[in-house]
This record gives C-alpha cells, structure tokens and sequence, in this order.
C-alpha cells in the first residue's frame, strides 16, 4: 500500500531547508502597469478575488516571504515582461475571466499602495500565494490567510465607502462576481508535507475540516454583501511536477502522476460541489467551477491541445523549482506555451486561457441564468 507521507515527507524536508540558504532576491518595486478598461457589456461591476497562488496577482510582494514571483523568469510573457508576482509567465484565468466579463484586462493586488479610485471600483485580488483555506497553511507559509483575506475585504468596502460613498459602494459588491481559488496548498504543503495535521486528521477528516473552513469564508464573505460566488475546485494535485518528483520511484526517468493524491483532490471536489449545491440561493448563487477534468485532459492528451510537456516545469531543471527557486539564473524553455507547468507548481499562461476556455461555458450560462 502506498504511504502518502513517508516518501513525500521526507524529499518536502529537504526541500523546506532549501528556504534555509536562500539568497535574498531583489524585488521589483511593484511597478504600476496600465490597465485597460473595457466598456461594460453586462451588469457586473467588479470582480473580487481570494485564494492562492493560481490567483495571487501581487500581494505577496508587499508580504515577508519566501513565496514571491516578483522576478524574472516569471511574467516572461506577460504585457512589457513584467514580472508582477503572479506565479506564471503571463496572465491567470482571474484576469481572462474579468477581461471576458467585460471589466478589465488585469486584477491589481489589493496590497498595492498606489490603486486608484478607478481601480479599487472595478475589483482587486486579496489572494495570496502559499495560502489555503486550513490557517496553519499560511502561517507555514508565511502569508496571508483566507480568514485575513477576508478582513483585507471590509477594509476595502470601508476605504470604497470614504472614495465614492455608501451606497455606491454597497452596489459595487452586491454586482461583484467573487472568485475563490484554494486548497492545493493544504493538502500538497501542510497535510502531506509536514506532520502537525496528520497527528490530528485522517484524509477524511482533514477534507472535512477544510470545507467547513470554506463554508466559513462563504458565509463571511455573504455577511459582507457578496452575491455571485465561484469556488475553483482543485486540480489533480498528484501531477504537480513537484508531487510526481517526491513521489516517484526515479523521478529523473519516471514521471507518472501520483494517483492517490490526485484521489484525493478527486474526492475533495465532489464533497465541495455537493455543499455548494446545498448552499446554493437565488439572492447568492454560487458556483462549482471545475479545473480537475480540464487538466486531466490536457495530461492525457497534450498533442489536442497544443501542448508537449506534461510533468515538468519550464522554469529550470523543471522537477522542484518555484517562488525564489525559480529566479533570474534559472535556465527557461524555449515555448513555455508547449508546457503545462511553468515552475513545477504552476501553470503557464497557455494553460491558465485553455482552463478559462473550459469553464467559458459556465461563465456564459450565469450571465445567461441571472440576467447579468
Ligand atoms: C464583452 O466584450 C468584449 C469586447 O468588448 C468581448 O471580447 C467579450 O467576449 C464580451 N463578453 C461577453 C460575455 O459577452
Ligand atoms: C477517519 O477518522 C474518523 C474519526 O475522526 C473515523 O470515523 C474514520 O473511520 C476514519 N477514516 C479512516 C479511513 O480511517
């Protein structure tokens, strides 16, 4: 029988001194790029998003850290080559989908000391990467949690209210689309990658307790006047290069991705989608958006869609490096739009468009159902 914690245990240990003999590397000083904003071509006014690293923006430059994107090769791709501390080589889904909704091109990190008026109005992201709806996640990491998060959040509606007024304000949120992308890290960092959780929770458990977790955060963010929600689901966490590499046999020469963590992710998704049917309700309606099935597909079947490489990043040797591991002397791949993994956590931006363009259908049908 496989031992999720052992094997992966011990490599993550390894992996974890690693932070010990990091060399401080040089922040960008979060140059402001233009956005570009497009006229509105539906009802929603904003978009609001939490969560981790598939949707951090930014935040974690202004955070003392070790997870940081702020430096090449990072945002290699991205409008001017800026590397603006999203973990990829260009945009993420948060910014495909608030471009398609009409709002604008890119999802500015709340943390920003420099957003205007303008700015503030349309959304801002509070995700940080690293983080994840258990709170030991983030204190592991060093960033902010969901539940700050959600505190960063009424700061915001209080400094909205100052800007452009109550009531303006309260119609700025109650016409929101808020998107929530969390989870990876608690059972890939803190769950299988340290022991203090597992003294405490089974698998089963451990499932149990985040989604109450994030059945909090959904109701927090209701009692502060949110409307439509989506919850990303979570990807196959078993085919993270980083997970196939700790957990294969030889992971220079065989890379299959790691099945039963990925049942794991598996079953976790379909508890959460059952809850959110549950909770479900016409003045709040919330949304399981799935990404599990989408990436499987492109792993399975890369050549369909225009990809060559499944189970390493393209961001160095491509089996471990990420965040500051992944920095200016790391070697990159020639197409990162031929690889599914940027860094070997996270995706490129080829990935993040084809994941937007599968849950494009979803999106379509909420504008659609609720008349936005
Ligand atoms: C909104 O308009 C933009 C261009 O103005 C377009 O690209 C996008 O597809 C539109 N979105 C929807 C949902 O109609
Ligand atoms: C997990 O723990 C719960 C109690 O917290 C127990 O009821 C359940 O049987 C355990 N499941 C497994 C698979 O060990």
């Amino acid at each position: 029988m496989w031992s999720p914690s052992s094997l992966f245990h011990r490599t993550f240990v390894i992996f974890v001194l690693n932070f010990l003999l990091l060399i401080s590397i040089d922040e960008s000083d979060g140059k402001l790029m233009k956005n570009k904003y497009r006229p509105f071509n539906n009802s929603i006014s904003a978009v609001f998003v939490f969560g981790d690293s598939t949707v951090d923006s930014g935040n974690n430059n202004y955070v003392n850290t070790p997870f940081k994107g702020n430096f090449p090769p990072y945002g290699k791709d991205f409008a001017g080559r800026i590397p603006t501390g999203r973990f990829s080589d260009g945009r993420l889904v948060s910014d495909f989908i608030s471009s398609y909704v009409g709002i604008k091109e890119y999802v500015p990190p709340y943390l920003d000391p420099k957003l205007s008026v303008e700015e503030l109005m349309s959304g801002v992201c509070f995700a940080s990467a690293g983080s994840g709806f258990d709170p030991l996640t983030s204190q592991l990491s060093g960033v902010i949690s969901l539940q700050k998060q959600l505190e960063y959040f009424k700061e915001y509606k209080r400094k909205l209210e100052v800007a452009i007024g109550k009531e303006k304000a309260q119609n700025v949120i109650s016409k929101a689309a808020f998107l929530i992308s969390a989870g990876t890290n608690d059972f890939v960092l803190n769950y299988f990658g340290t022991p203090f959780r597992r003294e405490t929770y089974n698998i089963t458990g451990y499932q149990q307790f985040m989604l109450q977790n994030a059945q909090q955060f959904i109701q927090g963010l209701r009692e502060e006047g949110a409307g439509l929600i989506a919850l990303v689901g979570l990807p196959p966490i078993g085919c993270l290069p980083i997970v196939i590499t700790f957990t294969s046999g030889d992971a220079l020469s065989w890379r299959p991705c790691s099945g039963s963590l990925s049942s794991v992710a598996l079953d976790y998704n379909r508890k959460l989608e059952k809850i959110l049917t549950a909770i479900n309700n016409p003045s709040s309606p919330i949304i399981y958006a799935d990404i599990y099935y989408p990436l499987t597909e492109v792993i399975r079947k890369p050549s369909k869609f225009g990809f060559e490489n499944v189970n390493s990043g393209c961001c160095g040797s491509g089996l471990v490096e990420t965040t500051f591991m992944c920095n200016p002397r790391s070697a990159v791949c020639d197409n990162p739009s031929t690889y599914v993994f940027f860094d070997s956590v996270h995706p490129t931006e080829a990935t993040y468009s084809y994941l937007f363009k599968a849950l494009r259908p979803v999106i379509d049908r909420i504008i659609k159902d609720y008349h936005l």
